[in-house]
């Protein structure tokens, strides 16, 4: 029997979150009312009173303009519940016959802990603070041996925020191809850069390669869970059936929210943008500040992950600055490396996030 490991991550946002005063512990856009792209809330309803099974207008018509704003064939994609599922989806299709996942560490937990679960095994490549929290792509390619399934990785790195440019993309496509294995790249927070062709999306360098994301981060609109995967027409198809047997369908309202909000998402992409600029300027000058503090700065995007040089049990401290400051951050041990904190800046009003950073320096010096 397989354990299923907790989440911790998510456990804990999911029971703290909602309390925090100063939420910089996500890696959310939290959308306000100067985000674009409002929701007429009628024409959902109309639609929900007209249910009509699963002929549903929004049903048919979403998936149509996802793959238009994605510029990919209808057949290369599949819409999914969330970029959860889209990885979920893609880790079993590729684990069937238990084969073996190379993955960088320290990541975002499913990359590594879905595959087991599967009946894959785990090859895990280091990311070192010191190189920038940098890919090694001799690593992953030392790594890869017989049975070696797929390199699955994230652009941009979660915890750190490091992107893979142009180049490594293309290096790790040829990695794979030679190891016989299929490039999988979660692209959840992609659209945080600046410019698509320094960072562009990986199958616009690797047509073979998977590519998964949703609307969760960058747009926002994590509330819809509205997702998806792409890749090769076949291996979509092998991952669609998968689906349907799993959870054939989304909700009616997601949907509709989603046809709606597919038109603004060019726009709501540049406020994101706009929200991570000012946000990591804010940690930044905080960082900057301190003289216990070290990071990398995160390419794009609002996460990052400075290290405490003086706290090594971030666990403890985290608990401390929510119950005493109302500050939530999450414990680099939830990423498997003590002594870190990733901080989220998705809050679009600044001086929250200044004031937070203000109190969790407070929880820091009294540690
Ligand atoms: C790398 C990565 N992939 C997937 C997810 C989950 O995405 P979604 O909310 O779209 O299911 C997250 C959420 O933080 C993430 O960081």
């Amino acid at each position: 029997v397989v354990d299923v490991p907790l989440f911790e991550l998510v456990e804990w946002m999911h029971r703290n979150e909602p309390q925090a005063k100063y939420r910089l512990g996500s890696s959310n856009i939290y959308r306000d009312a100067t985000a674009p792209g409002p929701v007429d809330w009628s024409a959902i309803a109309e639609e929900m009173s007209t249910y009509q099974g699963y002929a549903r207008a929004s049903q048919t018509r979403y998936p149509d303009m996802l793959a238009g704003w994605l510029g990919v064939p209808r057949a290369e994609l599949l819409p999914t519940m969330g970029t959860s599922e889209a990885n979920s989806l893609v880790v079993h299709a590729l684990s069937l016959g238990g084969e073996r996942f190379v993955v960088d560490v320290p990541n975002y937990q499913p990359l590594f802990g879905l595959p087991p679960l599967y009946g894959a095994r785990v090859d895990m490549v280091p990311r070192h603070e010191a190189d920038g929290w940098r890919l090694d792509l001799e690593a992953v390619k030392a790594a890869c041996r017989p049975g070696t399934t797929a390199i699955f990785t994230c652009n941009l790195h979660n915890p750190t925020g490091a992107a893979l440019m142009r180049e490594e993309l293309r290096a790790l496509g040829d990695i794979a191809a030679d190891a016989g294995a299929v490039l999988v790249v979660d692209e959840i927070f992609r659209h945080f850069v600046e410019d698509d062709s320094m960072v562009p999306p990986v199958r616009s360098v690797v047509p073979e390669a998977v590519a998964t994301g949703s609307l969760s981060k960058v747009y926002g609109w994590g509330a819809t869970r509205m997702g998806w995967v792409t890749g090769p027409a076949e291996l979509v198809e092998r991952v669609r059936r998968l689906k349907v047997l799993v959870a054939p369908t989304s909700g009616l309202p997601n949907e509709a929210i989603s046809v709606q909000v597919v038109g603004a998402l060019p726009e709501l992409r540049k406020w994101s943008k706009g929200v991570a600029k000012r946000g990591t300027e804010a940690l930044r000058a905080w960082v900057e500040s301190r003289d216990d503090v070290a990071w990398v700065p995160p390419y794009a995007g609002i996460i990052s992950f400075p290290r405490l040089e003086r706290v090594r049990d971030t666990v403890a401290l985290a608990k401390r600055a929510l119950a005493e400051k109302g500050v939530m951050v999450s414990p680099g041990e939830y990423f498997g490396m003590p002594g870190h904190l990733r901080i989220g800046v998705g809050l679009p009003d600044r001086t929250v996030i200044d004031e937070g950073l203000q109190l969790l320096g407070e929880v820091i010096d009294s540690t």
